[in-house]
């Protein structure tokens, strides 16, 4: 048997009968856009906005969202096929090894460890800067030393050095959340939707509200000719232009990241057919409106600058606090729900980073301690502690630009995978009973793959580097250990 073995689909319906409960069809098309938005809204849009307009494009950060929302658009359709087509719950992992064979799915299960495991420290790293806004309001601040990775530096009023030895709350937050998922967390709709009404009115409230204290001066150079902006930790960005642009696409597509987790509720959708690109695509309309509006008011209330320096963290909070006179109460009430959004943010991505290593421990490409469960609360347990080292060591250690963009650029790299296969599935497996089928195949599938490119390339050498080293060490892995353990073999 090849690197491009198969796994049967019907092997898969059968691994999978015995693991999965069958699900009920019960959500309409209106739960499915609320279930998008409740996962999406979080880090990307309240922390990353702000590092996009500081390093890539000012205010025409609101252009990069356009450009990031049709790409999640494409690659969004393309994943609601796959999922309708192999009805279990499950990830881009579980639907390559279908239909590109194992080499394939391995890269794709390693990838997605940046979409979840490195976006969990991503938004911990975000936790942690919204974590000292609210220790502020009581006069205290946990230090810059011990709230920042060793890789950074700040220069106080009084022009002390500080450097960053380890970012305490971050890990804090990811230990704390780990505790939770081993001891079993049953999703509770309400707590959910809780989270999802205040994330949203947060975000409509700083809309309206700032939009009166917009200053035209921060707007006037929407676009921003073209130049080199080298930031505090000495990296170069293609600061304006189009290149400005795509670099902040791909930044701000953290944002959306998420999204998908509306494909893979396709076996409980009442009408996959109908219900599934509207729940996809309607939570991604909204969501670019509010994030293009959130945007422009926060681009117009603070200016670049402010996000090169003392905005650069909390940025949100830290706007409201400086430039809106009067709204204390706001900035206090964003630090709060802030908190406790990305903390659901956290959660579902290390819930979906043990969910993917579960499907491939089971398959035998990564070891059985994978898929252990706990004897009392059958959640798998080793799993979660293992990733706590990982996401905990890089939430502690590592910048949150950093990690950000891995995480955008992982999740890309991902669509585009996506894109290709449903496309190819087409030719190879015409006959397979498809619950929702993409329009204009391969056209959709093209588009998706160049707009994510798009994104990609304009990232930069350094984040292409970075995936590229990532993926290396995964092919290691996979001929060294995964090849030979393969349970289909
Ligand atoms: N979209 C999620 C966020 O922005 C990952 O935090």
């Amino acid at each position: 048997m090849g690197l491009f073995t198969k796994k049967p689909i019907d092997k898969l319906l059968l691994d999978s009968a015995d693991g999965e409960r069958s699900l009920k069809r019960t959500l309409s098309a209106g739960n499915l856009v609320a279930l998008g938005i409740g996962a999406i809204i979080g880090a990307g849009l309240f922390v990353r906005t702000a590092a996009a307009a500081a390093n890539n494009a000012g205010p025409s950060v609101t252009i990069g969202f356009i450009v990031a929302a049709i790409g999640c658009a494409l690659a969004g359709l393309c994943y609601a096929e796959f999922a309708s087509m192999i009805p279990i719950a499950g990830s881009a992992y579980t639907y390559s090894y279908a239909t590109m064979g194992e080499l394939v799915a391995w890269i794709i299960g390693w990838d997605l460890v940046l979409e979840y495991a490195v976006g969990a420290a991503t938004v911990g790293i975000a936790w942690s800067e919204y974590l000292n806004k609210l220790l502020e309001m009581f006069g205290m601040r946990v230090s810059f030393e011990w709230s920042h990775s060793p890789f950074e530096v700040f220069k106080d009023s009084a022009g002390v050095m500080h450097h960053g030895m380890m970012n305490v709350p971050a890990l804090f937050i990811i230990f704390m959340l780990t505790l939770l998922l081993i001891r079993g967390t049953k999703e509770s709709a309400v707590v959910n939707g809780i989270i999802v009404i205040s994330k949203v009115s947060i975000v409509i409230l700083f809309i309206v509200l700032g939009w009166g204290y917009m200053n035209p001066v921060n707007h006037e150079h929407y676009i921003p000719a073209a130049s080199i902006y080298t930031d505090s930790q000495g990296v170069n960005h293609n600061y304006g232009g189009i290149w400005g642009i795509l670099g902040a696409a791909g930044v701000v597509f953290f944002a959306f990241i998420g999204f998908d987790a509306v494909s893979t509720a396709a076996q409980e959708a009442k009408n996959p057919k109908k219900d599934m690109p509207i729940g996809i695509l309607g939570s991604l309309v909204i969501c670019t409106i509010l994030y293009i509006l959130f945007a422009h008011v926060l681009t117009g209330v603070a200016n670049v600058n402010d996000f090169r320096t003392a905005g650069k963290e909390a940025s949100v909070a830290y706007a409201i606090k400086t430039y809106m006179a009067g709204y204390g109460w706001l900035a206090n009430l964003v630090t709060v729900a802030i908190l406790f959004g990305f903390s659901s943010v956290i959660l579902v991505m290390l819930m979906g980073q043990s969910r993917v290593f579960y499907s491939m421990s089971r398959d035998g490409l990564v070891p059985k301690m994978f898929s252990d469960l706990h004897p009392k609360y059958s959640t798998p347990y080793k799993s979660n502690w293992i990733f706590l080292v990982l996401v905990g060591g890089f939430a502690a250690f590592v910048p949150g630009d950093i990690v950000g963009d891995m995480t955008s650029i992982g999740t890309l790299f991902a669509f585009i995978l996506v894109c290709a296969g449903v496309w190819i599935l087409r030719i190879t497996n015409p006959e397979i009973k498809r619950q929702f089928r993409v329009p204009l195949v391969p056209v959709v599938s093209i588009l998706g793959i160049v707009v994510c490119g798009a994104m990609i390339a304009g990232l930069g050498w350094t984040n292409w580097a970075r995936l590229g080293g990532w993926l290396l060490i995964g092919l290691v892995i996979y001929f060294t250990y995964s090849k030979k353990n393969s349970k289909l073999r």
